[in-house]
Protein backbone atom coordinates (compact mmCIF):
# COMPACT_ATOMS: atom_id res chain seq x y z
CA UNK A 1 0.00 0.00 0.00
CA UNK A 2 1.06 3.42 -0.48
CA UNK A 3 1.56 5.80 2.38
CA UNK A 4 0.60 9.65 2.16
CA UNK A 5 1.76 12.11 4.38
CA UNK A 6 0.59 15.64 3.90
CA UNK A 7 0.79 18.55 6.07
CA UNK A 8 -0.27 22.14 6.20
CA UNK A 9 1.99 25.04 7.63
CA UNK A 10 1.32 25.54 11.30
CA UNK A 11 -0.66 28.85 11.67
CA UNK A 12 0.39 31.15 14.31
CA UNK A 13 -2.05 31.75 17.02
CA UNK A 14 -1.59 35.78 17.34
CA UNK A 15 -5.24 35.55 15.84
CA UNK A 16 -8.24 33.95 14.47
CA UNK A 17 -8.28 31.91 11.91
CA UNK A 18 -8.90 33.97 8.07
CA UNK A 19 -9.99 32.62 4.54
CA UNK A 20 -6.46 32.48 3.76
CA UNK A 21 -5.65 29.43 6.27
CA UNK A 22 -9.04 27.89 5.19
CA UNK A 23 -7.50 27.93 1.49
CA UNK A 24 -4.03 26.09 2.55
CA UNK A 25 -6.50 23.45 4.64
CA UNK A 26 -9.17 22.48 2.79
CA UNK A 27 -6.73 22.09 -0.29
CA UNK A 28 -4.73 19.48 1.91
CA UNK A 29 -7.83 18.08 3.02
CA UNK A 30 -8.98 17.08 -0.22
CA UNK A 31 -5.50 15.71 -1.20
CA UNK A 32 -5.82 13.68 1.70
CA UNK A 33 -9.30 12.33 0.87
CA UNK A 34 -8.71 12.00 -2.70
CA UNK A 35 -5.98 9.96 -1.54
CA UNK A 36 -7.66 7.81 0.81
CA UNK A 37 -10.08 7.42 -2.60
CA UNK A 38 -7.44 5.98 -3.89
CA UNK A 39 -6.85 3.56 -1.21
CA UNK A 40 -3.57 5.32 0.16
CA UNK A 41 -2.68 4.72 3.74
CA UNK A 42 -2.85 8.42 4.75
CA UNK A 43 -1.50 10.89 8.02
CA UNK A 44 -2.96 14.30 7.29
CA UNK A 45 -1.26 16.99 9.87
CA UNK A 46 -2.27 20.27 11.00
CA UNK A 47 -1.76 22.53 14.01
CA UNK A 48 -0.79 25.50 15.46
CA UNK A 49 2.39 27.65 15.70
CA UNK A 50 2.38 28.47 19.54
CA UNK A 51 5.93 30.15 20.35
CA UNK A 52 8.07 33.36 19.69
CA UNK A 53 7.67 36.82 20.01
CA UNK A 54 4.15 37.75 17.67
CA UNK A 55 2.28 35.13 19.46
CA UNK A 56 4.23 36.36 23.22
CA UNK A 57 2.80 40.19 22.01
CA UNK A 58 -0.43 39.14 21.08
CA UNK A 59 -1.12 37.86 24.54
CA UNK A 60 0.55 40.67 26.08
CA UNK A 61 -1.60 43.23 24.31
CA UNK A 62 -4.95 41.43 25.45
CA UNK A 63 -3.72 41.45 28.92
CA UNK A 64 -3.19 37.59 29.61
CA UNK A 65 -0.13 35.49 29.77
CA UNK A 66 1.05 33.84 26.72
CA UNK A 67 -0.26 30.48 27.90
CA UNK A 68 -3.94 31.61 28.54
CA UNK A 69 -4.04 32.95 25.04
CA UNK A 70 -2.86 30.45 23.05
CA UNK A 71 -5.42 28.07 24.72
CA UNK A 72 -7.90 29.86 24.03
CA UNK A 73 -6.81 30.51 19.78
CA UNK A 74 -5.67 27.30 19.47
CA UNK A 75 -9.22 25.69 19.90
CA UNK A 76 -10.44 28.19 17.39
CA UNK A 77 -8.11 27.01 14.17
CA UNK A 78 -9.41 23.57 15.39
CA UNK A 79 -12.85 24.65 15.11
CA UNK A 80 -12.66 26.39 12.17
CA UNK A 81 -11.11 22.88 10.67
CA UNK A 82 -14.41 21.14 12.18
CA UNK A 83 -16.36 23.61 10.59
CA UNK A 84 -14.98 23.11 6.89
CA UNK A 85 -15.10 19.35 7.54
CA UNK A 86 -11.65 19.45 7.59
CA UNK A 87 -10.70 15.44 8.45
CA UNK A 88 -7.21 15.79 9.72
CA UNK A 89 -5.66 12.91 11.65
CA UNK A 90 -3.71 14.79 14.50
CA UNK A 91 -3.56 18.66 15.32
CA UNK A 92 -0.35 19.58 16.39
CA UNK A 93 0.07 22.11 18.92
CA UNK A 94 3.53 23.80 19.34
CA UNK A 95 3.34 24.42 23.27
CA UNK A 96 2.87 20.08 24.09
CA UNK A 97 5.48 18.54 26.26
CA UNK A 98 5.62 15.61 22.85
CA UNK A 99 6.86 18.93 20.70
CA UNK A 100 9.13 19.99 23.47
CA UNK A 101 10.69 16.71 23.57
CA UNK A 102 11.19 16.18 19.60
CA UNK A 103 12.63 19.73 18.96
CA UNK A 104 15.21 19.34 21.97
CA UNK A 105 15.94 15.69 20.49
CA UNK A 106 16.61 17.34 16.79
CA UNK A 107 18.72 20.01 17.91
CA UNK A 108 20.27 18.04 20.02
CA UNK A 109 21.09 16.20 17.34
CA UNK A 110 22.31 18.72 14.91
CA UNK A 111 24.21 20.29 18.12
CA UNK A 112 26.33 17.04 18.46
CA UNK A 113 26.97 17.22 14.67
CA UNK A 114 28.85 19.73 15.25
CA UNK A 115 26.49 22.41 12.59
CA UNK A 116 25.51 24.60 15.86
CA UNK A 117 27.90 27.36 17.52
CA UNK A 118 28.13 29.65 19.68
CA UNK A 119 28.02 33.79 18.81
CA UNK A 120 26.88 37.47 19.04
CA UNK A 121 24.53 38.57 16.97
CA UNK A 122 22.92 41.57 15.74
CA UNK A 123 20.95 42.23 12.82
CA UNK A 124 17.21 44.12 11.40
CA UNK A 125 14.06 41.85 12.66
CA UNK A 126 11.04 42.21 11.87
CA UNK A 127 8.31 40.80 14.89
CA UNK A 128 5.55 39.68 12.41
CA UNK A 129 8.24 38.25 10.34
CA UNK A 130 9.60 36.61 13.02
CA UNK A 131 12.79 36.72 11.50
CA UNK A 132 16.21 39.11 10.58
CA UNK A 133 16.78 40.66 7.70
CA UNK A 134 19.47 42.23 5.43
CA UNK A 135 19.33 45.92 5.15
CA UNK A 136 19.59 45.44 1.58
CA UNK A 137 16.22 43.59 1.64
CA UNK A 138 14.37 46.40 3.26
CA UNK A 139 12.27 48.30 1.54
CA UNK A 140 13.67 52.33 1.35
CA UNK A 141 16.31 50.63 3.86
CA UNK A 142 13.86 51.10 6.94
CA UNK A 143 10.59 48.96 6.24
CA UNK A 144 10.03 44.80 6.21
CA UNK A 145 9.41 44.14 2.67
CA UNK A 146 6.36 41.76 3.65
CA UNK A 147 5.05 43.78 6.49
CA UNK A 148 6.22 47.62 5.36
CA UNK A 149 6.35 48.37 8.96
CA UNK A 150 9.75 49.15 10.84
CA UNK A 151 12.25 46.39 11.36
CA UNK A 152 14.05 46.38 15.02
CA UNK A 153 17.82 46.49 15.66
CA UNK A 154 18.19 43.70 17.91
CA UNK A 155 21.16 42.48 19.10
CA UNK A 156 21.61 38.94 21.06
CA UNK A 157 24.75 36.17 22.04
CA UNK A 158 22.69 33.27 20.90
CA UNK A 159 23.58 29.93 18.81
CA UNK A 160 23.75 29.88 15.31
CA UNK A 161 23.06 27.02 12.94
CA UNK A 162 25.97 26.52 10.27
CA UNK A 163 23.39 27.33 6.94
CA UNK A 164 26.49 28.43 4.99
CA UNK A 165 28.41 25.09 5.17
CA UNK A 166 24.83 23.08 3.56
CA UNK A 167 25.12 25.40 0.01
CA UNK A 168 26.64 22.95 -2.14
CA UNK A 169 24.84 19.88 -0.71
CA UNK A 170 21.90 21.56 -1.06
CA UNK A 171 22.03 22.53 -4.58
CA UNK A 172 23.06 18.85 -5.06
CA UNK A 173 20.04 17.64 -3.58
CA UNK A 174 17.93 20.17 -5.50
CA UNK A 175 19.42 18.59 -8.90
CA UNK A 176 19.32 15.20 -8.04
CA UNK A 177 15.39 15.82 -6.92
CA UNK A 178 14.19 18.26 -10.06
CA UNK A 179 10.69 17.19 -8.07
CA UNK A 180 11.38 18.06 -4.95
CA UNK A 181 9.55 21.64 -5.17
CA UNK A 182 6.31 22.45 -7.21
CA UNK A 183 5.73 24.33 -9.49
CA UNK A 184 8.79 24.67 -11.21
CA UNK A 185 9.21 28.81 -10.45
CA UNK A 186 9.48 28.57 -7.01
CA UNK A 187 11.62 25.30 -7.16
CA UNK A 188 14.32 27.76 -8.92
CA UNK A 189 13.42 30.55 -6.69
CA UNK A 190 14.25 28.36 -4.32
CA UNK A 191 17.35 27.18 -6.01
CA UNK A 192 18.82 31.11 -6.63
CA UNK A 193 18.48 31.97 -3.17
CA UNK A 194 20.73 28.75 -2.49
CA UNK A 195 22.97 29.45 -5.19
CA UNK A 196 23.08 33.62 -3.90
CA UNK A 197 25.08 32.15 -1.20
CA UNK A 198 23.68 31.11 2.46
CA UNK A 199 24.67 33.02 5.98
CA UNK A 200 24.67 31.06 9.15
CA UNK A 201 21.29 31.58 11.00
CA UNK A 202 20.86 32.56 14.29
CA UNK A 203 18.66 29.90 15.91
CA UNK A 204 17.99 30.69 19.53
CA UNK A 205 17.01 33.65 21.88
CA UNK A 206 17.46 35.18 25.31
CA UNK A 207 15.15 37.97 24.88
CA UNK A 208 12.01 36.23 24.91
CA UNK A 209 11.33 33.10 27.12
CA UNK A 210 8.47 31.79 25.77
CA UNK A 211 9.51 28.98 23.42
CA UNK A 212 11.43 25.68 23.94
CA UNK A 213 14.48 25.84 25.95
CA UNK A 214 17.64 24.68 24.27
CA UNK A 215 18.49 21.75 26.61
CA UNK A 216 22.08 22.70 26.96
CA UNK A 217 21.98 26.31 27.74
CA UNK A 218 18.47 26.82 29.27
CA UNK A 219 19.41 30.96 29.36
CA UNK A 220 18.17 30.62 25.79
CA UNK A 221 14.69 29.45 24.00
CA UNK A 222 14.70 28.06 20.35
CA UNK A 223 14.08 30.92 18.05
CA UNK A 224 10.44 29.43 16.56
CA UNK A 225 11.05 28.81 13.38
CA UNK A 226 13.55 26.39 14.38
CA UNK A 227 10.70 24.78 16.81
CA UNK A 228 7.70 25.51 14.43
CA UNK A 229 9.43 23.42 11.14
CA UNK A 230 10.00 20.25 13.69
CA UNK A 231 6.30 19.87 14.11
CA UNK A 232 6.51 17.93 11.10
CA UNK A 233 8.10 14.76 12.96
CA UNK A 234 7.23 15.48 16.29
CA UNK A 235 3.70 14.14 15.01
CA UNK A 236 4.92 11.24 13.16
CA UNK A 237 7.33 9.75 16.49
CA UNK A 238 10.57 11.51 15.99
CA UNK A 239 12.50 10.56 18.76
CA UNK A 240 9.74 8.54 20.51
CA UNK A 241 8.62 5.84 18.13
CA UNK A 242 11.45 5.89 15.59
CA UNK A 243 10.00 2.71 13.31
CA UNK A 244 6.63 4.64 12.67
CA UNK A 245 8.54 7.52 11.76
CA UNK A 246 10.61 6.30 8.99
CA UNK A 247 7.11 4.64 7.50
CA UNK A 248 6.48 8.55 6.94
CA UNK A 249 9.21 10.40 6.90
CA UNK A 250 11.06 11.35 4.11
CA UNK A 251 8.06 10.78 1.63
CA UNK A 252 5.99 13.90 3.50
CA UNK A 253 4.03 16.65 1.12
CA UNK A 254 4.04 20.00 2.44
CA UNK A 255 1.75 22.14 1.39
CA UNK A 256 2.67 25.78 2.38
CA UNK A 257 2.29 29.62 0.92
CA UNK A 258 4.57 31.02 -1.25
CA UNK A 259 5.66 34.01 1.68
CA UNK A 260 7.36 30.41 3.34
CA UNK A 261 9.38 29.05 0.92
CA UNK A 262 12.85 30.13 2.09
CA UNK A 263 12.34 28.30 5.60
CA UNK A 264 10.74 25.43 4.26
CA UNK A 265 12.94 24.80 1.05
CA UNK A 266 16.23 26.10 2.34
CA UNK A 267 16.76 25.89 6.25
CA UNK A 268 14.11 22.97 6.80
CA UNK A 269 16.59 20.61 4.31
CA UNK A 270 19.48 22.20 5.69
CA UNK A 271 18.06 21.04 9.20
CA UNK A 272 17.22 17.90 8.07
CA UNK A 273 20.53 16.90 6.67
CA UNK A 274 22.41 18.46 9.81
CA UNK A 275 20.39 15.90 12.09
CA UNK A 276 20.92 13.08 9.62
CA UNK A 277 18.13 12.51 8.21
CA UNK A 278 16.78 12.83 4.12
CA UNK A 279 15.23 16.33 3.29
CA UNK A 280 11.56 16.40 2.88
CA UNK A 281 10.30 14.95 -0.61
CA UNK A 282 7.88 17.02 -1.54
CA UNK A 283 6.90 21.07 -1.24
CA UNK A 284 3.93 22.35 -2.83
CA UNK A 285 3.89 25.91 -2.57
CA UNK A 286 0.67 27.80 -3.24
CA UNK A 287 -0.38 31.17 -4.02
CA UNK A 288 -2.14 34.05 -1.99
CA UNK A 289 -5.59 34.85 -1.85
CA UNK A 290 -6.17 38.29 -2.62
CA UNK A 291 -8.99 40.81 -1.81
CA UNK A 292 -8.87 43.67 -4.38
CA UNK A 293 -5.23 42.65 -5.29
CA UNK A 294 -4.04 43.01 -1.35
CA UNK A 295 -2.94 39.97 0.61
CA UNK A 296 -5.56 38.59 3.01
CA UNK A 297 -3.63 38.70 5.90
CA UNK A 298 -4.22 38.56 9.93
CA UNK A 299 -2.77 42.37 10.61
CA UNK A 300 -5.20 43.82 7.56
CA UNK A 301 -9.18 44.68 7.34
CA UNK A 302 -9.15 42.68 4.41
CA UNK A 303 -9.76 39.18 6.47
CA UNK A 304 -12.79 37.29 6.20
CA UNK A 305 -13.30 34.52 8.72
CA UNK A 306 -14.21 31.20 7.60
CA UNK A 307 -17.73 30.63 9.23
CA UNK A 308 -18.85 33.86 8.03
CA UNK A 309 -18.82 32.41 4.88
CA UNK A 310 -20.07 29.06 5.63
CA UNK A 311 -22.59 30.57 7.20
CA UNK A 312 -23.77 32.32 4.07
CA UNK A 313 -23.15 29.76 1.30
CA UNK A 314 -22.90 26.23 2.93
CA UNK A 315 -19.48 24.13 3.58
CA UNK A 316 -19.33 22.25 0.45
CA UNK A 317 -20.00 25.66 -1.56
CA UNK A 318 -17.00 27.71 0.03
CA UNK A 319 -14.76 24.17 -0.20
CA UNK A 320 -15.70 23.92 -3.78
CA UNK A 321 -14.89 27.41 -4.73
CA UNK A 322 -11.63 27.35 -2.91
CA UNK A 323 -10.63 24.53 -4.43
CA UNK A 324 -12.26 25.18 -8.02
CA UNK A 325 -11.22 28.63 -8.66
CA UNK A 326 -7.42 29.30 -7.54
CA UNK A 327 -4.91 26.55 -9.20
CA UNK A 328 -2.67 25.43 -6.63
CA UNK A 329 0.77 27.86 -7.50
CA UNK A 330 -1.20 30.91 -8.14
CA UNK A 331 -3.03 34.03 -6.23
CA UNK A 332 -6.04 34.48 -6.71
CA UNK A 333 -8.73 37.07 -6.10
CA UNK A 334 -11.51 36.33 -3.71
CA UNK A 335 -14.73 37.95 -3.66
CA UNK A 336 -18.51 37.60 -2.97
CA UNK A 337 -19.26 37.79 -6.86
CA UNK A 338 -16.59 35.20 -7.43
CA UNK A 339 -17.84 32.27 -5.05
CA UNK A 340 -22.13 33.14 -6.36
CA UNK A 341 -21.03 33.25 -9.84
CA UNK A 342 -19.09 29.69 -9.33
CA UNK A 343 -22.14 28.50 -6.99
CA UNK A 344 -24.82 29.56 -9.45
CA UNK A 345 -22.94 28.16 -12.29
CA UNK A 346 -21.52 24.55 -11.46
CA UNK A 347 -23.68 23.71 -8.41
CA UNK A 348 -27.04 25.16 -8.57
CA UNK A 349 -27.08 24.83 -12.72
CA UNK A 350 -24.95 21.47 -13.32
CA UNK A 351 -24.82 19.85 -10.65
CA UNK A 352 -28.23 20.50 -8.27
CA UNK A 353 -30.03 20.63 -12.01
CA UNK A 354 -29.01 17.03 -12.83
CA UNK A 355 -30.26 15.45 -9.26
CA UNK A 356 -33.59 17.43 -9.72
CA UNK A 357 -34.36 16.71 -12.72
CA UNK A 358 -32.85 13.39 -12.97
CA UNK A 359 -35.04 12.56 -9.49
CA UNK A 360 -38.35 14.24 -10.94
CA UNK A 361 -38.43 12.29 -13.98
CA UNK A 362 -37.50 8.64 -12.16
CA UNK A 363 -40.62 9.75 -9.78
CA UNK A 364 -42.89 10.80 -12.66
CA UNK A 365 -41.59 7.89 -15.60
CA UNK A 366 -40.33 5.24 -13.66
CA UNK A 367 -42.82 5.47 -10.31
CA UNK A 368 -39.64 6.41 -8.78
CA UNK A 369 -37.37 3.35 -8.42
CA UNK A 370 -34.30 4.03 -10.41
CA UNK A 371 -33.47 2.14 -13.23
CA UNK A 372 -29.90 0.47 -14.40
CA UNK A 373 -27.81 2.17 -16.60
CA UNK A 374 -27.56 1.57 -20.44
CA UNK A 375 -24.13 -0.34 -20.84
CA UNK A 376 -23.91 1.33 -24.76
CA UNK A 377 -24.82 4.87 -23.77
CA UNK A 378 -22.79 7.28 -24.97
CA UNK A 379 -21.83 8.68 -21.15
CA UNK A 380 -19.94 5.68 -20.88
CA UNK A 381 -16.76 6.73 -22.76
CA UNK A 382 -16.87 9.86 -21.70
CA UNK A 383 -16.94 8.80 -17.93
CA UNK A 384 -13.92 6.61 -18.67
CA UNK A 385 -12.09 9.69 -20.23
CA UNK A 386 -12.65 11.93 -17.00
CA UNK A 387 -11.90 9.52 -14.51
CA UNK A 388 -8.54 9.43 -16.08
CA UNK A 389 -8.57 13.38 -16.58
CA UNK A 390 -9.31 13.20 -13.11
CA UNK A 391 -7.18 10.69 -11.83
CA UNK A 392 -4.33 12.42 -12.84
CA UNK A 393 -4.99 16.06 -12.50
CA UNK A 394 -5.41 15.05 -8.31
CA UNK A 395 -2.78 12.80 -8.45
CA UNK A 396 -0.57 15.57 -9.46
CA UNK A 397 -2.10 17.86 -6.82
CA UNK A 398 -4.39 20.22 -9.00
CA UNK A 399 -7.77 19.83 -7.44
CA UNK A 400 -8.88 22.79 -9.93
CA UNK A 401 -8.13 20.30 -12.47
CA UNK A 402 -9.72 17.44 -11.16
CA UNK A 403 -13.30 19.02 -10.71
CA UNK A 404 -12.77 20.87 -14.16
CA UNK A 405 -13.12 17.44 -16.04
CA UNK A 406 -15.37 16.12 -13.29
CA UNK A 407 -17.72 19.03 -14.39
CA UNK A 408 -17.37 17.89 -17.93
CA UNK A 409 -19.22 14.58 -17.02
CA UNK A 410 -21.94 16.70 -15.51
CA UNK A 411 -22.55 18.98 -18.78
CA UNK A 412 -22.83 16.09 -21.17
CA UNK A 413 -25.06 14.03 -19.00
CA UNK A 414 -27.26 17.51 -18.91
CA UNK A 415 -26.96 17.85 -22.65
CA UNK A 416 -27.83 14.40 -23.25
CA UNK A 417 -30.47 14.70 -21.29
CA UNK A 418 -32.06 17.64 -22.98
CA UNK A 419 -31.62 15.85 -26.43
CA UNK A 420 -33.31 12.79 -25.42
CA UNK A 421 -35.65 14.75 -23.01
CA UNK A 422 -37.04 11.89 -21.11
CA UNK A 423 -39.63 14.24 -19.13
CA UNK A 424 -41.54 14.02 -22.83
CA UNK A 425 -41.07 10.31 -23.60
CA UNK A 426 -43.49 7.51 -22.80
CA UNK A 427 -42.57 5.12 -19.89
CA UNK A 428 -40.62 2.33 -21.55
CA UNK A 429 -37.03 1.27 -22.03
CA UNK A 430 -35.82 4.50 -24.00
CA UNK A 431 -36.30 6.34 -21.30
CA UNK A 432 -35.25 3.73 -18.37
CA UNK A 433 -32.04 3.78 -20.30
CA UNK A 434 -31.63 7.64 -20.11
CA UNK A 435 -32.47 8.02 -16.62
CA UNK A 436 -29.95 4.68 -15.50
CA UNK A 437 -27.74 6.33 -17.09
CA UNK A 438 -28.02 9.62 -15.61
CA UNK A 439 -28.33 8.03 -12.26
CA UNK A 440 -24.77 6.33 -12.89
CA UNK A 441 -23.24 9.41 -13.45
CA UNK A 442 -24.78 10.65 -10.78
CA UNK A 443 -23.18 7.83 -8.55
CA UNK A 444 -20.22 8.32 -9.95
CA UNK A 445 -19.60 11.92 -10.01
CA UNK A 446 -20.64 11.45 -6.14
CA UNK A 447 -17.47 9.36 -5.42
CA UNK A 448 -15.39 11.82 -7.54
CA UNK A 449 -16.28 14.59 -5.45
CA UNK A 450 -15.57 12.75 -2.09
CA UNK A 451 -12.24 15.18 -1.41
CA UNK A 452 -14.27 18.21 -2.83
CA UNK A 453 -17.37 18.14 -1.23
CA UNK A 454 -17.89 15.17 1.36
CA UNK A 455 -21.07 16.15 2.75
CA UNK A 456 -22.60 16.74 -0.80
CA UNK A 457 -21.13 13.34 -2.24
CA UNK A 458 -23.02 11.88 0.55
CA UNK A 459 -26.20 13.46 0.26
CA UNK A 460 -26.28 12.49 -3.55
CA UNK A 461 -25.48 8.85 -2.92
CA UNK A 462 -28.27 8.38 -0.08
CA UNK A 463 -31.05 10.57 -2.49
CA UNK A 464 -30.48 7.91 -5.73
CA UNK A 465 -31.20 5.30 -2.93
CA UNK A 466 -27.63 3.64 -2.85
CA UNK A 467 -26.11 2.35 0.98
CA UNK A 468 -23.12 1.96 2.24
CA UNK A 469 -20.72 5.51 1.68
CA UNK A 470 -19.43 7.09 -1.16
CA UNK A 471 -15.99 8.12 0.50
CA UNK A 472 -15.86 3.93 1.30
CA UNK A 473 -15.96 3.38 -2.24
CA UNK A 474 -12.33 2.77 -3.63
CA UNK A 475 -11.03 4.24 -7.16
CA UNK A 476 -10.68 2.36 -10.10
CA UNK A 477 -12.86 -0.11 -9.61
CA UNK A 478 -15.65 2.41 -8.00
CA UNK A 479 -15.42 3.79 -11.48
CA UNK A 480 -16.49 1.33 -13.76
CA UNK A 481 -19.27 1.86 -15.71
CA UNK A 482 -22.49 -0.29 -14.66
CA UNK A 483 -21.91 0.33 -10.83
CA UNK A 484 -25.38 1.96 -10.62
CA UNK A 485 -27.81 -1.57 -10.30
CA UNK A 486 -30.89 -0.06 -10.64
CA UNK A 487 -34.58 -0.88 -8.86
CA UNK A 488 -33.44 1.52 -6.18
CA UNK A 489 -35.73 4.14 -4.42
CA UNK A 490 -34.93 7.92 -5.59
CA UNK A 491 -35.69 10.44 -3.55
CA UNK A 492 -37.02 13.42 -5.06
CA UNK A 493 -35.95 16.36 -1.74
CA UNK A 494 -35.51 19.69 -2.39
CA UNK A 495 -33.06 21.29 -4.70
CA UNK A 496 -29.46 20.82 -3.32
CA UNK A 497 -28.07 24.03 -3.93
CA UNK A 498 -30.88 26.71 -4.52
CA UNK A 499 -29.92 29.38 -7.13
CA UNK A 500 -28.61 32.58 -5.63
CA UNK A 501 -28.83 36.21 -6.69
O1 LIG B 1 3.69 31.38 8.49
N1 LIG B 1 -3.88 33.20 0.92
O2 LIG B 1 1.93 30.96 9.93
P1 LIG B 1 0.77 31.92 9.36
C1 LIG B 1 -3.54 31.90 0.92
N2 LIG B 1 3.50 29.75 11.60
N3 LIG B 1 -2.99 31.29 1.96
C2 LIG B 1 -2.78 32.01 3.07
C3 LIG B 1 -3.11 33.37 3.15
C4 LIG B 1 -3.69 33.98 2.00
N4 LIG B 1 -4.06 35.25 1.96
N5 LIG B 1 -2.79 33.81 4.37
C5 LIG B 1 -2.26 32.75 5.04
C6 LIG B 1 3.22 30.88 9.49
N6 LIG B 1 -2.26 31.67 4.26
C7 LIG B 1 4.06 29.92 10.31
C8 LIG B 1 4.18 28.60 9.57
S1 LIG B 1 5.06 26.08 9.33
C9 LIG B 1 6.27 25.16 10.06
C10 LIG B 1 5.03 27.57 10.25
C11 LIG B 1 -1.81 30.32 4.62
O3 LIG B 1 -0.28 31.93 10.40
C12 LIG B 1 -0.62 29.90 3.75
O4 LIG B 1 -0.57 28.49 3.67
O5 LIG B 1 1.33 33.20 8.90
C13 LIG B 1 0.54 30.45 4.53
O6 LIG B 1 1.77 29.87 4.19
C14 LIG B 1 0.11 30.14 5.94
O7 LIG B 1 -1.31 30.35 5.94
C15 LIG B 1 0.83 31.03 6.92
O8 LIG B 1 0.17 31.06 8.13
MG1 LIG C 1 2.08 34.87 7.79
Amino acid sequence: MSRYYVTTPIYYVNDAPHVGHAYATVNADALARWHRLIGDDVFFLTGTDEHGQKVARAAEEHGVTPTEWTDQLSPRFAAAWADLNISNDDFIRTTEARHHRAVQQFLTKIHENGWIVKDTYSGLYCVPCEQYYNEEDLVNGTLCPIHLRPVELLEEDNYFFRLSAFEQRLIDWYEANPEAVVPESKRNEALSFIKGGLRDISITRTSIDWGVLVPWDEQHVFYVWYDALVNYLTAIGYGQDMERFEQWWPSVHHLIGKEIIRFHCVWWPAMCMAAGIDPPAHVQVHGWLLVSGVKMSKSSLNKISPDELTAEFGVDAVRYHLLRDTPLGLDGDFSAEGITSRYNADLANNLGNLLSRVATVVGSKCGGVGPAPDPESRLASVAVEVVSEVTEAWNAGQPNLGLEATWRLLRETNAELETAEPWKADPGPGVDAVLGSALEVLRLVSVLVVPAMPATAEHIWRRIGLSGSPADQRLPGAAVWGGYPGGLDVEKGAPLFPRRK
